[in-house]
């Protein structure tokens, strides 16, 4: 199947390279329709972007034999990508900022569709603190950002601010192409469970995140989780309609839409969260618990003594809220844990099954870049045997996983 393209060039020296990227990319197969900003015309003709993508060249909001032929709506929603090539420091302002006073703008504001913008601009506009900010934005917003290239600038100055070549701008593009499609509110990929993963009437409980264990006021014990896969399974049940409480450890991630977020810094206070969150229908436990703690906080800081030796530092394991929900009184119906390994995955996974009480062990090798990284490659390891998923991005497992769950209430309630 064709995919399409929607690419807005704006007004700047760069934009010259706008028609070598379409030519790039019909090379590749892939449609492209273009929009020009009124200033981009100064540097490229909608006559030569026109011959270039076989199509009409958009440009004027007002227009309206434009708009009858097809309305600025459905334009910003036909594309499976909209990008915006170069991207100067004004659109990216006007983007941040949520303004709508040209097409261009206007499409971007109305599309729910996935966003690239690839900067292009003098260095010290790249380098303003306003453009910055304005780009950090972006980011939070979801809007893919493809860094521009440092090196001899038009302007005759040398520093950041080149529009990328256009063969990166199309690899970078395919690369977008191939991830599943956007949810629009979130700016994350929609990794929308099936329409049979209905969770609608259950609680969920998902823990997430690493726990910090203080050492003293300024120190604490941590590792390295990022709390994504399990933000993810909690986003992933909520779009399945389930109540979700997610309990976190310290994370640089925000609260999914629809779910309850309870914020905790140490494994004993997860272990609080999580049994004042019971009953619940299912809990799954991402959360990197750490396995210990200091055994007597300091109040005060620690300062050296002076000897030179460090002061040794007593551990203490801490509570395992796992196997605590293993077997509890309300033990969840159906109970998750995670096993992060580095080695022999699933020998260790199926152990720890039946040591926790669990119903199924979702095993991730972590020899790699996982924690922290985007991708996961998982066995599900239940009574039943060992189930291979394929590397793939956080929130595709996280929706594989909810569907899997959803599968198992179907089945028990039938
Ligand atoms: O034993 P291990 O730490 O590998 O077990 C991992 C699983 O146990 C994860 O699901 C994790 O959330 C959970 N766990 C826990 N409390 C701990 C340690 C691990 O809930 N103290």
């Amino acid at each position: 199947m064709t995919q399409h393209i929607l690419l807005i060039v704006s007004g700047g020296i760069a934009a010259y390279k706008s028609l070598e990227l379409v030519r790039v990319l019909r090379r590749k197969g892939i449609a492209v329709r273009a929009v020009l900003t009124q200033s981009a015309r100064q540097f490229v003709t909608p006559l030569s972007l026109g011959v270039l993508t076989e199509d009409h060249v958009y440009g004027d909001m007002f227009d309206l034999k434009e708009e009858r032929e097809i309305g600025h709506i459905q334009l910003s929603r036909q594309a499976d990508l909209i990008v915006i090539a170069p991207a100067t420091a004004n659109i990216i302002a006007k983007m941040a900022n949520g303004i709508a006073d040209d097409l261009a703008t206007t499409l971007l504001l109305a599309t729910d569709k996935p966003v690239l913008a690839v900067p292009a601009m003098n260095v010290r506009m790249w380098h303003h603190l306003a453009t910055q900010r304005n780009l950090k934005r972006l980011h939070a917003d979801g809007i893919h950002i493809l860094e521009p290239d440092s090196g001899d600038m038009a302007c005759g100055e040398y520093g950041k601010g080149r529009l990328p070549e256009p063969e990166a701008i199309a690899a970078e593009i395919e690369r977008l192409l191939a991830l599943p499609a956007f949810d629009p509110l979130t700016g994350q990929p929609d990794f929308a469970p099936p329409p049979s993963a209905h969770l609608s009437g259950r609680h969920i409980l998902v823990t997430a995140g690493p726990t910090h264990e203080p050492i003293d006021p300024v120190r604490y014990i941590a590792n390295r989780s990022s709390g994504k896969q399990g933000f993810a399974i909690a986003a992933a049940a909520a779009r399945a309609g389930a109540r979700v409480t997610l309990v976190s450890g310290p994370v640089q991630l925000s609260t999914p839409a629809g779910v309850d977020r309870v914020d905790v810094q140490t494994a004993r206070d997860m272990l609080a969260a999580v049994e004042a969150a019971l009953p619940a229908d299912a809990a799954i436990m991402v959360a990197a618990v750490a396995d210990w703690r200091a055994a007597d906080a300091a109040a005060l800081k620690i300062k050296k003594d002076g000897s030179g030796a460090p002061r040794p530092l007593a551990l203490t394991e801490n509570p395992d809220i796992l196997a605590t929900l293993g077997h509890h009184a309300r033990r969840p119906t159906l109970l998750v844990g995670f096993a992060a390994e580095t080695n022999d995955v699933t020998a260790h996974a199926q152990a720890k099954l039946a040591r926790k009480g669990a119903d199924w062990i979702v095993a991730n090798d972590v020899s790699g870049d996982v924690m922290g990284g985007e991708t996961n490659a998982v066995h599900i390891v239940t009574a039943a045997g060992i189930e291979s998923w394929d590397a793939a991005p956080k929130e595709a497992v996280a929706a594989k996983l909810i569907e899997k769950v959803a599968d198992a209430f179907a089945s028990c309630s039938d």
